[in-house]
């Protein structure tokens, strides 16, 4: 196919058409959509950054490309040239009188059509739905969150280290581990870069990796993927109440950023921003005794009631503590028997451990795991032998502790629940470009 842009064309961006007014410019893009009476074509066009009418009038072109507009079909890549002309009555401000059109590429029988679609065939059609004007604005939120993610540690302080995704150890328990074969020896891949960072901390101070990481989720839920993009920033000389400093800074940094740069994004999605403006420091911080009394006492059913000391929460039991407060929550203090082998437990009573999760408001579940770590070698040991762990694969986690071993703590903010939460959507499906599920492999 050759394409002709005989020069002087003005080629821009629908985003800075504010810049053109007046102007004769060249736009190139996809036809979005397209409405027709007798002498005039309206072309949505849309170009990645924004969608423009571009008002095709009969008297204006010749018949040829009159015709060309009018048989133009839905998702064509199109080329239009015309004047930047003001247009109150449009949310853009702006509209194209057109003096040229073409179609680049044609677009036989586009499968997603302006009508209703159910959930299974757009997931399967998720390379065309991105193009969508909502999937199109999560993206774009998702984008300005992990900008303000790594300007928040990149202005902070902190160095990234990038955590690897092979690994011979289980982070986060055994259950749920994705097992490959590394060359005839056991590999998986991770579900979390905290270990590394732990010994990232002892060499930098303050550290974060940001990357992908797996876990072979068997439950259908809203909340999980089984590939997922996770912050997680390590502290040495940090402790549970310092982590939770920093984890309220970061949150309210985010949001903050999303609401000064993404604010038409949230609009396309009709996202109460009123909420999202309520999220400022500092977040209420409540022990697990106390989420469990809140649970007994505004859960709906009868199970919550009688919810049992010591059971770990579950997507209903966040919403119902989430429901409580209109920021998020922090609950610290969870019993030490049902977490995971490197919390440290309060010396104070070790029946409970020094971690912490955060819990977005609006029943969006936990944002946030994280906590103080364990710095003593032999009771380190000791738990890795108790949750059944091979000891010889953390070795090198134990030098950590056995090199001038520090306090530290830190935490891993998953980066699809809080799109999810920001931008107000129900399921995680669809807060990243392409999902992957239990049943999702593909496209
Ligand atoms: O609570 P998690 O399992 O904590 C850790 O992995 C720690 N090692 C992090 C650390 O301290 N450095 O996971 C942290 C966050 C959760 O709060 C949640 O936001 C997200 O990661 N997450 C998931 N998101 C989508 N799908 C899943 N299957 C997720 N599992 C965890
Ligand atoms: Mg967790």
């Amino acid at each position: 196919m050759t394409v002709e842009t005989p020069s002087p064309l003005k080629r821009i961006y629908i985003e800075n058409i504010g810049a053109h007014a007046g102007e004769t410019v060249t736009l190139q893009g996809w036809l979005y959509n397209k409405r027709s009476s007798g002498k005039l074509h309206f072309l949505q066009l849309r170009d990645g950054t924004g969608t423009m009418q571009c008002v095709v009038f009969k008297g204006d072109v010749s018949p040829e490309i009159f015709e060309a507009a009018d048989k133009v079909s839905q998702e064509s890549s199109i080329q239009v040239t015309g004047v930047v002309k003001e247009d109150t009555r449009s949310k853009l401000g702006f509209e194209l009188g057109v003096s040229d059109f073409q179609v680049l590429g044609d677009s036989v029988e586009y499968p997603i059509s302006p009508k209703e679609h159910g959930v299974a065939f757009l997931m399967d059609h998720r390379h065309l739905w991105l193009r969508s004007s909502r999937q199109n604005a999560i993206i774009r939120i998702r984008a300005e969150i992990i900008r303000a993610v790594r300007n928040y540690f990149d202005q902070n302080g902190f160095t990234l280290v990038d955590a690897p995704i092979f690994t011979p150890n289980a982070c986060e328990g055994t259950s749920n581990l994705f097992e490959t074969d590394y060359f005839e020896e056991k590999a998986y891949l991770t579900q979390s870069g905290q270990l590394y960072m732990e010994a990232a901390a002892a060499a930098f101070g303050k550290a974060y990796c940001f990357g992908p990481t797996f876990r072979a989720e068997k439950s259908k839920t809203r909340r999980h993927l089984t590939e997922f993009w996770m912050v997680e920033p390590e502290v040495a000389f940090m402790d549970l109440y310092e982590d939770m400093d920093l984890a309220e800074d970061f949150v309210c940094y985010i949001v903050a950023h999303v609401l000064k740069n993404r604010r038409a994004e949230l609009e396309i999605l009709e996202r109460d921003v009123s909420k999202l403006e309520a999220i400022q420091k500092p977040f209420p911080r409540i022990t697990y005794d106390e989420a469990i009394a809140l649970i007994r006492e505004h859960g709906p059913e009868e199970e919550h009631k009688n919810f049992p000391w010591g059971e770990d929460f579950g997507g209903d039991e966040e919403t119902i503590i989430s429901s409580q407060f209109d920021k998020p929550v922090f609950i610290h203090h969870y019993p030490t028997e049902i977490k995971a082998f490197y919390m440290k437990p309060d010396p104070a009573n070790p029946k409970y451990a020094l971690n912490v999760d955060m819990i977005a408001p609006e029943g969006y579940g936990e944002v946030i795991g994280g906590g103080q770590r364990e710095d003593d070698l032999e009771v380190l040991v000791a738990k890795i032998q108790e949750h059944g762990l091979p000891l010889e694969a953390f070795s090198w986690y134990l030098d950590v502790r056995r090199y001038g071993s520090f306090p530290h703590a830190g935490f891993g903010l998953g980066i699809e629940r809080t799109v999810s939460w920001l931008c107000g959507l129900h399921h995680v499906r669809e807060t990243i470009p392409f999902p992957r599920l239990m049943d999702r492999l593909s496209p």
